[in-house]
């Protein structure tokens, strides 16, 4: 076992793992952080996307130890209290979503998306966001969510 220390939505955590447990088996099992989502087995559906030392990455492809010092956000630190962030309100306004299984990744993604290019092209929005797989909404609500929040 190891330990590994991180700041997760601004709280210092702690834990014990095992060597190979992935950074989102860590914030779900031992966090409890159930906001961020496991929906595939082959790293491609983007439910699990988190933010670490700034960059949103597919959790399920990160051991906790490689987390190890970092600052992580999950979907949970996005909101401001009762407030939401823009792009969680922008995707409620737009009806960016269904069933809302991939909307916590949609919106790490999609908020690191603005923070390294605030005004994306449709085209770019799209391009970025072809790690994210959503089998409800058919992506044109959530394309038109993205462009709300790049505007807000
Ligand atoms: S659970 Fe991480 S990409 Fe699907
Ligand atoms: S809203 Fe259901 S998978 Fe995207």
């Amino acid at each position: 076992m190891a330990t590994v220390s991180m700041t997760v939505n601004g709280k210092s955590v702690s834990g014990e793992v095992e060597p190979r447990t992935l950074l989102v088996q860590f914030i779900r099992e031992q966090l409890h952080l159930t906001g961020t989502h496991v929906g595939c087995d082959t790293s491609q559906c983007g439910a699990c996307v988190v933010h670490v030392n700034g960059d949103s990455v597919k959790s399920c492809t990160m051991l906790a130890v490689q987390a190890d010092g970092s600052d992580v956000t999950t979907i949970e630190g996005l909101a401001n209290g009762d407030t939401l962030h823009p792009m969680q309100e922008a995707f409620r306004d737009n009806h960016g979503l269904q069933c809302g299984f991939c909307t916590p990744g949609m919106v790490m993604s999609a908020v690191d998306l603005l923070k390294k290019n605030p005004k994306p092209s449709e085209g770019e929005i799209r391009e970025w966001l072809e790690g994210n797989i959503c089998r409800c909404t058919g992506y044109h609500n959530i394309v038109k969510a993205v462009q709300q929040a790049a505007q807000a």
